[in-house]
């Protein structure tokens, strides 16, 4: 079959939609994990809200007269985050997910991006291996955790909404952890009232977009981590991303009742810097 890829449009989000709900879910039936997206609509609107947003890009497969999958790169900050990246399980490990991804990466060297992340399920063998002969690296497992908001506070660590105010401490804070800042991202969690900050003796000293799977967090320390987590309402699920490698995060998370969904492999390309500092990940990087 001929496969095209062509940029999304608004009227692809449905269809789309289905095959990202139906393409997780088989995956996981099929390694015993509960699907990432419990519902075909808890798929769709993720995916809606990825096709109308003005600064992510979007492509569709197409082969035989119908959409075979779709992908997405988040074009917000200085790094471009990849995926989801779905294609229909009657025609997956045919090449249509090398299509998909090749079409990204080409957008991405067309704009000169710095650098292209993801986040890959650890236990699908097929995308590891595709990114991985696409060039991407692994450089960390996370655990995706998930439970009942811990609602705990820290003396001499307050927690409060951010504000515009604060958008220049963030990210002269993911500076410093990352080497550099996510500025669309932040920008528009504060806009949305969804960016959260702690602030220890008189400065800022970590920041989340929200403690869930599509947001991140940088903070100088894991007290301040902690401090986060702590006021967090809801994580959702699959839940956030614990880095593997912070077992004294891991563990607390772990002994505060916190269950692990999956374990994820973050993969780049382009420039990369060992963080540091305290970070967690969103599914995006
Ligand atoms: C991941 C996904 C997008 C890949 O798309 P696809 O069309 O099935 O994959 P492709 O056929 O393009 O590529 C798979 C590649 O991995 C290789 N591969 C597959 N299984 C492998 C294994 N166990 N070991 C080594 N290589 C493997 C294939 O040979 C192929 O490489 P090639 O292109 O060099 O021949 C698709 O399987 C999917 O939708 N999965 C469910 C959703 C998902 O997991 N998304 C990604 C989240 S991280």
């Amino acid at each position: 079959m001929d496969v095209t890829v062509r940029e999304a449009v608004p009227d692809d989000w449905q269809e789309c939609g289905r095959i990202c709900y139906e393409a997780f879910a088989t995956l996981a039936a099929r390694h015993g994990f509960p699907p990432d997206f419990p519902t075909v609509a808890a798929a769709a609107e993720p995916i809606r809200w990825l096709i109308n947003h003005p600064r992510i890009y979007g492509v569709v497969a197409e082969g035989g007269g119908r959409i075979l999958g779709s992908n997405f790169l988040d074009e917000r900050s200085f790094i471009s985050g990849l995926g989801p990246i779905s294609v229909d399980p009657t025609t997956q490990d045919h090449r249509v997910g090398r299509a998909l991804m090749a079409a990204v990466l080409a957008r991405a060297a067309e704009r000169r991006a710095p650098g292209v992340r993801l986040i890959q399920i650890a236990y699908h063998n097929r995308s590891l291996s595709l990114y991985a002969k696409l060039g991407f690296d692994v450089r960390g497992s996370f655990a995706a955790m998930y439970g009942k908001p811990l609602g705990i506070t820290f003396p001499g660590y307050e927690v409060r909404v951010a504000t515009s105010a604060d958008e220049a401490a963030c990210n002269a804070l993911c500076v410093r952890v990352h080497g550099h800042d996510r500025a669309g991202e932040v920008g528009e969690a504060i806009a949305d009232g969804k960016a959260m900050v702690v602030e220890h003796l008189g400065g800022i000293t970590g920041y989340t977009t929200g403690i869930t799977y599509f947001s991140h967090s940088v903070a100088e320390t894991n007290d301040d981590l902690r401090a986060l987590i702590g006021a967090a309402a809801d994580f959702g699920t699959p839940g956030f991303l614990v880095p593997l490698a912070n077992t004294e995060l891991f563990r607390w998370c772990l002994f505060n009742d916190l269950r692990v969904f999956f374990v994820v492999n973050m993969m780049t390309t382009g420039i990369y810097q060992v963080p540091a500092g305290a970070f967690m990940p969103s599914v995006g990087y």
